[in-house]
Formats: structure tokens, sequence, C-alpha cells
């Protein structure tokens, strides 16, 4: 089981892997294989089609955490703070700390740089740990009309590394890095000490994260260009079933073996 000290000295090591995961009975498959499992708030999109996150709740994610822990219990494991949930110090200290105490998640996360540094702050300073998520942040989807990939200018690329230090000053031990240019994640992740967490961010960051739907094949509806697909998993469930219902049609199931 990871810890924050091993996490943080990761940094430059081996890439840490991350998958998402939202119920018990995926979460106990990846247990223990690897790093850590992020709870992720993209489950209202890909596990309850939802359109983008903004709709899931303190509740939902607290629901799905327990379940995400209860299978998991040789990994460390993240709840994402779902939107408006932590707009200030005093919000986010009361809903993490619900996290914590109807969970046993190691730590949350937050979206944002500079600008939610001090929330992160408050956060760390009373024992909850944080990881920050910066770059592309689907929470923002609305206000910045869009999923929009950052980092393709100089300018851009001086407001994320500022983003990644103020995250990392704040205390959080490791930060997600989405949708950003390649070049400029490397050289977000060489601007500070502690890990980043990389989707859509080139091979440079010090770890990886992907959905687990995305990676397995599951969500069928779009696949991001920063997906690789390990597993053909909903047409291998779909001919699964089509084999299921064929054989009870024509009675082959059940047969012998499977009747008392
Ligand atoms: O919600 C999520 O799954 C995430 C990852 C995409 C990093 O935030």
């Amino acid at each position: 089981m990871r810890t924050i000290t091993s996490i943080k000295n990761a940094k430059g090591g081996v890439p840490l892997t991350v998958i998402t995961a939202y119920d018990s009975l995926f979460a106990s498959i990846f247990n223990g294989k690897t790093d850590m499992i992020l709870v992720g708030d993209s489950l209202n999109m890909s596990f309850n089609s939802k359109l983008d996150t903004l709709s899931a709740t303190l509740d939902i994610m607290i629901y799905h955490t327990k379940a995400v822990c209860l299978g998991a219990p040789d990994t460390f494991v993240i709840c994402d703070m779902p939107f408006s949930t932590y707009t200030d110090e005093k919000m986010a200290l009361k809903n993490a700390s619900r996290v914590y105490q109807e969970t046993t998640a190691h730590a949350v996360k937050i979206e944002g740089g500079s600008e939610r540094a001090h929330i992160i702050k408050s956060l760390t300073q009373n024992s909850i740990a944080v990881v920050g998520h910066i770059g592309l942040m689907p929470q923002f989807v609305r206000s910045e009309g869009g999923y929009k990939i950052r980092g393709k200018d100089e300018q851009d690329t001086l407001r994320l590394i500022e983003d990644a230090k103020a995250v990392e000053a704040a205390g959080a031990f490791c930060v997600v890095i989405e949708g950003v240019k390649a070049e400029a994640a490397k050289r977000i992740s060489e601007s500070i000490s502690i890990p980043t967490i990389g989707i859509g961010a080139g091979s440079d960051t010090d770890g990886q994260v992907l959905v687990w739907s995305d990676m397995l094949g599951f969500f069928q509806k779009f696949q991001p260009k920063f997906v690789k697909r390990y597993l053909d998993g909903a047409n291998l469930v779909t001919d699964a079933v089509d084999h299921y219902v064929s054989d009870v049609q024509t009675r082959k199931f059940p047969a012998t073996e499977h009747t008392y």
C-alpha cells in the first residue's frame, strides 16, 4: 500500500499508476495493481450517462468512495471533491471532513491552481491530504466554454507552472495535469518537487491516470485521443450477453451441470 511519503518519493522514478474506480467489484479487481485508485467525478459521465461532471454531489461521491474502499483495501484511494463543494475554506473543510469521516479514502482531489491554493492550504493544515488538479479542469467546462487543451503557448505554460507551484506550496502531495501539451507538462513537472500525474499530458509526467471504462473499452460514446484501450470490454460483454440470451432461448442453458 502506497503512503503519501512513498508517493512523494516516487518523483522522477518509475512512473506512478492511477486508475479510476467507482464500485467495489471493479475496485477489487484493481486492488493492489495500481499505485492509487481515484474515485473520479468522471463517474457522472461514464457511469451515469450525464453530459458533464457538474451534477455529481458529495453524497454520490461518498457512496461510491465507500464502495471502492471496501473493494480495494490494499490501495491508496483518492475521492474527487465534486463541483461546488469547495468554493470557500469553511465549506471545503466541512465537506472534505465528511469524506474522511464517512469513508476510508486516503486523500481528496480538488480542481484549481493558484486561485484554489488557499482552499488546499486550509485542508492540508487540517490534516486532510490533497491531490491538486490543473490544466483542463472538467468542472470548469461550462464557464470555460468547452474542454480546451492547455499549454499551447508560452504565456499559458507559465500560468500553469505558477498554478503547479501554488498547489505544491499549499501542501498538495501530488497534482493531476489534464489535457496539457506534452512539452508544457514536461516543464510543469520539472518545476515542482511533488509528482505530477498526467492524463492527456504526454509521457514526461511522474505518473499516468486513466478512467477505467475508457481504458477497458466499456465507454463507447467517444474515445479521446489520449486514451489507449487495453480491452474491448463493451463488445466482449455484448457478445457474452447475446450468447446467454441465445442459450436460454434454445434451452442450452441451464444444462445438467447447472441444475440441482
Ligand atoms: O474525474 C476523474 O476521473 C478525473 C481524472 C480524469 C483525472 O478527474
